[in-house]
C-alpha cells in the first residue's frame, strides 16, 4: 500500500522547471489523495495559464507513477492565491532585495560581450557560449542588452513572455539557459525607441528585477558600438569582464579597438578577443578559404594585450542554426564552428576564473 507520505517524498524531488526549487518547498502541492493504488494530486500553479503547466504535470505524474504500488496518477491544476504567490516570491528571493544581485560580493562571473561594429556575429557567439557553458554543467544566465536590435529570443528559440511573480520577472529558460530580452516584452518587429533615462530604467530592471538566482555565469549581449547601454551596465555590473568580438578585417579591428577603449573608460577588464568569420568552410567539400585579408583578431588582441581566445569559421551551419532557434553547438555539435566555440567557452570560463562546473 502506498502512503501519502511516500507520495509527498516523491513530489519533494520534483523541481519547478523555471524556479529550480522543489514544488513541495514552493508550496505548489495542494491536495494529495491516495485511494488504493490510485493517487490524485492537485498542483497549484504560481500563475494562471503558466506556460510550463504541461511540463510540471508531466514531472509530477512521472515522479509518482514509478512508486511501487501506484497504478494510476491523476494530476489536477489549480492556481495560487495572491497571498500564496507573494509567499513564494519572498521565499525564493530569501531576504531583502539588493541594489544589484551582481555586485562585487556576488558569486556570479559576469561577461559582457562587446564589439565595435554591428553584424560581426556577437549575438551568435554569445548564444553559443551560453549553450556550451550550460552543456558543460554551469548554470547560465543570458541578458540580451541589445535593446535596439535584440536577436537572442530568435536565436535561442524562445518566443514567450516571461512569467511575472508580482514585481519579480522569472527568466525564460531555453536550451538550459535563463534568458531575458526586451524582445519578450514587445510585439514582433515593433521598433523600440529609447531615450536615455528609459533605457537605464529598463536595463536596471533587467538586472535587479529578474530572478537570476545567482547563476555561475551571466553573459551579456551588448548592442554594437559603445554607448549609453555600456555605461549603464558598467554601473549595474561592477565586477564584469569584457570579451570583444571582431572579424578578421583590419577596418573591423580598428572599430573593435573602441570597444576595448570603452571598457577601459568604465574600468572593466578585457579578458580576451574572439575572432569570428575567420575563414570560410565550404558546405559541400569542407574546403577552407581565406575570405578576408586576415589577422584582425590577433592584431587586436596584441594591441590591447589580451589573449586571442579563438577563431570561429564562417560556416552556413552557424547562420542556419541561429535561424532555427538552436545554436550550432547544440544543433550541429560536430561542425568545425561548434567545436571551436566549445573550446572558446572553456577558455572564457578560465579567463574569468570560473570554477570547474559541478552541475
Ligand atoms: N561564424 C559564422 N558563420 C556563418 N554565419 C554567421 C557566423 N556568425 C554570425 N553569422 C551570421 O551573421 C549574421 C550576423 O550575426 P549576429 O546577429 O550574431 O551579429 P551581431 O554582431 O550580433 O549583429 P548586430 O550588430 O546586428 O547585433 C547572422 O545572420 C548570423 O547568423
Ligand atoms: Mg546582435
Amino acid at each position: 500500500m502506498i502512503t501519502r507520505d511516500e507520495v509527498i517524498a516523491a513530489l519533494d524531488r520534483v523541481l519547478d522547471p523555471e524556479l529550480h526549487r522543489s514544488i513541495v518547498a514552493l508550496g505548489m502541492v495542494g491536495t494529495v489523495e491516495v485511494d488504493g493504488s490510485r493517487v490524485v494530486i492537485t498542483i497549484k500553479l504560481t500563475v494562471a495559464g503558466c506556460p510550463l503547466k504541461a511540463e510540471i504535470q508531466r514531472r509530477v505524474s512521472e515522479a509518482v507513477a514509478v512508486l511501487p504500488g501506484v497504478e494510476g496518477v491523476q494530476v489536477g491544476l489549480d492556481t495560487m492565491t495572491d497571498e500564496e504567490r507573494a509567499g513564494v516570491r519572498d521565499s525564493i528571493i530569501g531576504g531583502p532585495r539588493k541594489d544589484s544581485p551582481f555586485d562585487a560580493d556576488s558569486p556570479t562571473k559576469v561577461i559582457l560581450v562587446a564589439s565595435g561594429k554591428g553584424g560581426v556575429g556577437k549575438s551568435s557567439v554569445t548564444c553559443n557560449l551560453a549553450v556550451a557553458m550550460a552543456e558543460a554543467g554551469y548554470s547560465v544566465g543570458l541578458l540580451d542588452a541589445d535593446v535596439y536590435g535584440y536577436s537572442v529570443p530568435r536565436m535561442m528559440g524562445a518566443d514567450r513572455q516571461p512569467v511575472m511573480m508580482d514585481d519579480l520577472i522569472i527568466p525564460v529558460e531555453s536550451h538550459g539557459v535563463r534568458l531575458m530580452s526586451i524582445g519578450f516584452m514587445t510585439a514582433d518587429d515593433n521598433p523600440v525607441i529609447w531615450r536615455g533615462p528609459m533605457l537605464h530604467k529598463a536595463l536596471t530592471s533587467f538586472v535587479t528585477e529578474v530572478f537570476w538566482d545567482d547563476p555561475d555565469v551571466l553573459l551579456v549581449d551588448l548592442p554594437p558600438g559603445t554607448g549609453d547601454v555600456s555605461l549603464s551596465l558598467a554601473g549595474l555590473l561592477p565586477a564584469a569582464h569584457v570579451v570583444v568580438v571582431t572579424t578578421p578585417q583590419l577596418t573591423a579591428q580598428r572599430v573593435a579597438r573602441r570597444a576595448a577603449a570603452m571598457a577601459d573608460r568604465v574600468e572593466l577588464p578585457v579578458v580576451g578577443v574572439i575572432e569570428n568569420m575567420s575563414w570560410f568552410i565550404a558546405p559541400d567539400t569542407g574546403a577552407r578559404y581565406e575570405v578576408f585579408a586576415g589577422g584582425g583578431g590577433a592584431a587586436l588582441a596584441a594591441d590591447i594585450g589580451v589573449p586571442l581566445l579563438g577563431q570561429v569559421p564562417l560556416q552556413s551551419d552557424v547562420a542556419r542554426a541561429g535561424d532555427e532557434g538552436l545554436p550550432v553547438v547544440a544543433a550541429r555539435p560536430d561542425s568545425a564552428a561548434a567545436k571551436e566555440l566549445r573550446i572558446i567557452a572553456t577558455k572564457v570560463a578560465g579567463a574569468v576564473g570560473l570554477a570547474r562546473a559541478t552541475g
